[in-house]
């Protein structure tokens, strides 16, 4: 099976008098179409993993490859870029530009990408909205839509530029019950109908249960990954 990211011997210690390791020894593997809850304790380097693997930080040991790719060998254009084209993020958050409608969130990096012209584009977003049941969020603010909404469209933008992984970081810490189980739809429809992988951190147990794979973190490593036992 192929392998879309790759962690082996991963460790970060963020320098200084008094080093802090954020993760240590991480070794794990995803494929296309896998479904990872990450869970852990407050502090257990959750957010530091989800950095690492989206590409957002370096690891000070070990190595990350994504599709083959050593990131290591990378400059932080070529992480950018990857970013951009193959990964998508999710975070409690959810960080749309306020003075932009949705559909203009979702412009925005299809345009940085530059890989359709401007009426593809869209096309895209518009179907996109639509697919997430967001149709009629196209042309208003952030600030006209309902949280559980705003974190769709968060979602939806993550998605503009057809991303193989989706990583979220607590997509629903501040969502009720009935977005957060929402949310997890969108992500299991990803991974069954589109084939992307999703690696989503979690406090949520309920809907944590839901991905076919759990990775648990303590103090920086991995200390259970349901596919490995
Ligand atoms: N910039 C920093 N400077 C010092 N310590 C840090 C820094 N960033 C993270 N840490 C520490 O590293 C550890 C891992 O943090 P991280 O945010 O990854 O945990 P987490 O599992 O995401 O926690 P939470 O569930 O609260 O979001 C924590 O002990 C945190 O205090
Ligand atoms: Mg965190």
């Amino acid at each position: 099976m192929s392998t879309i990211l790759r962690a082996e011997g991963v460790t970060r210690v963020l320098p200084g008098p008094q080093p802090v390791t954020l993760v240590r020894d991480i070794d794990f593997a995803l494929s296309p179409g896998e479904f990872v809850a990450v869970t852990g304790p407050s502090g257990s380097g959750k957010s530091s993993l989800l950095y690492l693997l989206g590409l957002l930080d370096r690891p000070t040991e070990g190595r990350i490859s994504i599709e083959g790719r050593d990131t290591a060998a990378m400059s932080e254009n070529e992480l950018a870029a990857t970013r951009l084209a193959r990964l998508g993020f999710v975070f409690q958050f959810h960080f749309l530009l306020p003075e932009f409608t949705t559909l203009d969130n979702l412009l925005i990096p299809m345009r940085r990408l530059g890989r359709w012209d401007e009426a593809e584009r869209e096309d895209r977003a518009r179907a996109l909205l639509a697919s997430l049941g967001m149709d009629e969020a196209a042309g208003k603010l952030p600030e006209q839509l309902s949280g559980g909404m705003r974190q769709r469209a968060a979602i939806a933008r993550a998605l503009a530029n057809d991303p193989a992984l989706l990583l979220a970081d607590e997509p629903t810490g501040n969502l009720d019950t009935r977005n957060a189980r929402t949310v997890f739809d969108i992500f299991e429809r990803l991974v069954a109908d589109e084939h992307r992988s999703v690696i989503v951190v979690t406090h949520d147990q309920e809907q944590a249960a839901r991905a076919p794979r759990q990775v648990r973190l303590v103090d920086g490593r991995i200390v259970h990954d349901s596919a490995r036992d």
